[in-house]
């Protein structure tokens, strides 16, 4: 399915930019234009259809890690960076603190993507000049009173944004669930960024949860056990 997908649209989008680098002729800059826009929409559908198939091998239980031992710390400094830029052009800082020890033992590319979406969500759900923070610290595994006694790294990413109702909180984690329809279209994505975050979060042990307040922001956190006996 995967191959059915992919294929079509690598074409797609090879041709395109072959077009664009002018193997087919010279090209106008109108043209150029609407060869950005067919590679920026094509390279949005391949999100999608990846985030896509992404669900549905969860949902027939085919989630498997590839453990390794990882700095959380290193990871969210690199996507940090990444994000950056585009927060920064919206008058955004992203604040990083992340001291202490961070290593766990997991899947980096899935980490990365936890990561990726808790903060790009952050940061597109914050008005312009607004603030959003990002925390890696050592913490309890779940949240409420510890019942759990278990130390796990945290990853906490904060925002100044609009904040999630208390009807719509209850369902954010659902596959394609996007608060407000309306305002979401303004802000895009496909709802399933947190979806995937939750699944890989607890194939790692950990858990995810929030902390909002419409209007003032949210505080998502997600936990990742350490590990005994690592080196
Ligand atoms: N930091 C946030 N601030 C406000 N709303 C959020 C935030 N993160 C997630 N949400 C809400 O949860 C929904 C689902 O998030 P997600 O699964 O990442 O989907 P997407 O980003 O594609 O809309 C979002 O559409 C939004 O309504
Ligand atoms: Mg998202």
């Amino acid at each position: 399915m995967s191959h059915e997908l992919r294929t079509p649209l690598t074409s797609v989008i090879g041709y395109a930019e072959m077009m664009a680098e002018g193997l087919a002729g010279a090209v106008s800059t109108e043209q150029r234009e609407y060869l950005t826009t067919i590679l920026g929409k094509a390279d949005q559908l391949l999100g999608l259809i990846t985030s896509v198939l992404e669900v549905s091998s969860l949902e027939s239980g085919q989630l498997a890690l590839e453990r390794g031992q990882l700095s959380l710390a290193d990871v969210v400094a690199s996507e940090v960076a990444t994000f950056q830029p585009q927060a920064s052009r919206r008058g955004i800082e992203i604040q990083l603190d992340a001291r202490g020890d961070s290593v766990v033992i997991g899947d980096r590319r899935k980490i990365r993507q936890v990561v990726s979406s808790l903060l790009s969500n952050a940061v597109k759900f914050t008005p312009d000049r607004g603030k959003v923070g990002v925390e890696v610290r050592q913490g309890p595994l779940a949240p409420g009173p510890a019942a759990d006694s278990t130390v796990a790294v945290q990853l906490v990413v904060s925002d100044s944004g609009i904040g999630i109702s208390r009807e719509a909180v209850a369902k954010i984690f659902e596959p394609f669930f996007q608060a407000d329809s309306s305002s979401t279209r303004a802000f895009g994505g496909t709802g399933l960024g947190l979806t995937l975050a939750k699944a890989y979060v607890e194939a790692h042990g950990g858990r995810i949860w929030v902390d909002t307040t419409p209007g003032a922001g949210s505080t998502f956190v997600a936990t990742f056990p350490i590990t005994e006996g690592r080196s």
